[in-house]
């Protein structure tokens, strides 16, 4: 299995190869057939007729056959064309990924519902639409897909998209279950393409600048960490549909309570993300409000692999507004270290009128605003990466083990609410 797996891995390797060789050979031979019988240089050349430069006729074909073939080669390799499978409430932030993607360009919509499929690719100013994802899946011109549906279709699809040869950005969470989860990393296994889900916290810019800081040993060695959602009132913002809140909360479909599993994930994402895999986690809860689920609030402690502890701390204040452009949460985090302490004071809310990051260091504090703060802007930058990426045949994260790993941890939480006991993840 594990040869078999390296294998193919290998044969998807020579084919990214020889279709680069194939481009750069057709370059090479445009310019050596430019220059024969002239003194013409340049990357690429033109045909033309002039009394002062006479090509014969055989050479003029060969040159116009090489421009144009270099031109397809161009246009084939250059951009990745996406179609995005599933066009509900986030479809409108990773449009905003193809508004001036250098690497990419959105080709094709499809969603289950004609109007939405046919509206989006008008909003997204994608050329087609359609209601039957198989269709955008068997279209050769696709290259990649974006997955925006509900968690109970994330295993299924992707199985479809990886089996038609398209690189797939999975919207988080990567699954319901670890055993969806190992279905996936084994398929990944098997495929040459590019596989990522994406969890945008990690493509925020304020993140990404704490963890430079702490690789710059700015705050010494990691000791614990402190992460705190706050949901309220929005105040503008993305509008979540009464369909979409019906999936999210029904637990066949959704796979566990939200602020867990569904913007839980995000959060769990960020420990890996600075502290490595998680091992064990205590979790408790308190319910309140209409929905057992929205209303309630959670209190998570959690150690790492590497000995570092952390809470994370979902609390529900029905009362409280949340100024936001997008859903009704404000995230803030607090990193300590043997030296130092970070903080990151708005994510997707922006309640504290502070700089997005501070630091804290020999008995001084330094606060840092030379960043992007709007978090829509993580979207944008996610899907240049992963165009990027998948043009380059280069890995970037979530790759389908982390993304289990995270999985794990935010099932295990469940777990330990259920037994109200300390569980070890992936246990
Ligand atoms: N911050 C974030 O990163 C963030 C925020 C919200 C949602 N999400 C994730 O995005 C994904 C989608 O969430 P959403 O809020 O857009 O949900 P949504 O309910 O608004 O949209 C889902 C869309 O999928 C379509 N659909 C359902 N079944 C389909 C099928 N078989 N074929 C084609 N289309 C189908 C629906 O018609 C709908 O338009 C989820 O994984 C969710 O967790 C992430």
């Amino acid at each position: 299995m594990a040869a078999a797996t390296a294998a193919e891995s290998a044969v998807g390797q020579v084919r990214k190869t020889l279709s680069v060789c194939c481009v750069r050979f057709t370059y090479i031979a445009a310019f050596v057939f430019s220059g024969l019988g002239s003194s013409m240089r340049g990357p690429l050349p033109q045909v033309e007729y002039t009394s002062t430069v006479y090509r014969s006729r055989c050479q003029v074909r060969l040159l116009r056959f090489a421009e144009t073939f270099v031109k397809e080669a161009q246009k084939m390799s250059d951009k990745l064309r996406v179609g995005f499978i599933g066009a509900g409430g986030i479809s409108r932030l990773h449009a905003l990924g193809y508004e001036t993607n250098p690497y990419a360009s959105l080709e094709a919509v499809a969603d289950i519902n004609e109007d939405t499929a046919r509206s989006r690719a008008e909003d997204y100013g994608a050329a087609k639409w359609c209601t039957d994802y198989r269709d955008l899946l068997g279209d050769p011109s696709i290259d990649a897909v974006e997955i925006l549906l509900p968690h109970d279709l994330h295993l299924p699809v992707t199985l479809e998209a990886l089996a038609a040869g398209k690189h797939v950005s999975l919207q988080k969470p990567v699954t319901r279950t670890l055993e969806e989860a190992d279905r996936i990393v084994e398929a990944v296994a098997r495929s040459p393409v590019v596989f990522r889900v994406f969890e945008n916290f990690r493509s925020y810019q304020p993140y990404i600048r704490i963890r430079e800081m702490i690789d710059a040993d700015e705050i010494g060695e990691l000791v614990s960490m402190r992460y705190r959602v706050n949901r309220g009132i929005g105040v503008g913002g993305v509008e979540v549909t009464p369909e979409s809140r019906v999936w999210r909360f029904d637990e066949r479909i959704g796979g566990g309570p939200p602020p867990i599993l569904d913007h839980g994930y995000h959060v769990a994402s960020m420990v890996e993300y600075y502290f490595g895999p998680v091992s064990r986690t205590h979790a408790m809860t308190r319910a309140g409000g209409e929905s057992p689920d929205l209303g309630a609030s959670y209190f998570i402690t959690w150690e790492s692999a590497s000995g570092g502890f952390g809470t994370w701390e979902n609390v529900y204040s029905p009362e409280m507004l949340v100024p936001t452009s997008f859903f009704a949460e404000d995230e803030w985090m607090e990193i300590t270290g043997t030296r130092g302490i970070l903080w990151s004071t708005r994510c997707s809310g922006r309640m504290l009128d502070e700089a997005p990051v501070l630091l804290y260091r020999d008995g001084k504090v330094r606060r840092f605003d030379d960043m992007e703060t709007d978090w829509g802007h993580s979207f944008r930058d996610g899907a240049h990466e992963f165009a990027k990426a998948a043009l380059e045949g280069r890995q970037i994260d979530l790759d389908s083990e982390s993304a289990r790993r995270v999985l794990g941890f935010c099932l295990a939480a469940i777990e330990s609410l259920r037994r109200r006991a300390e569980v070890v993840v992936g246990g």
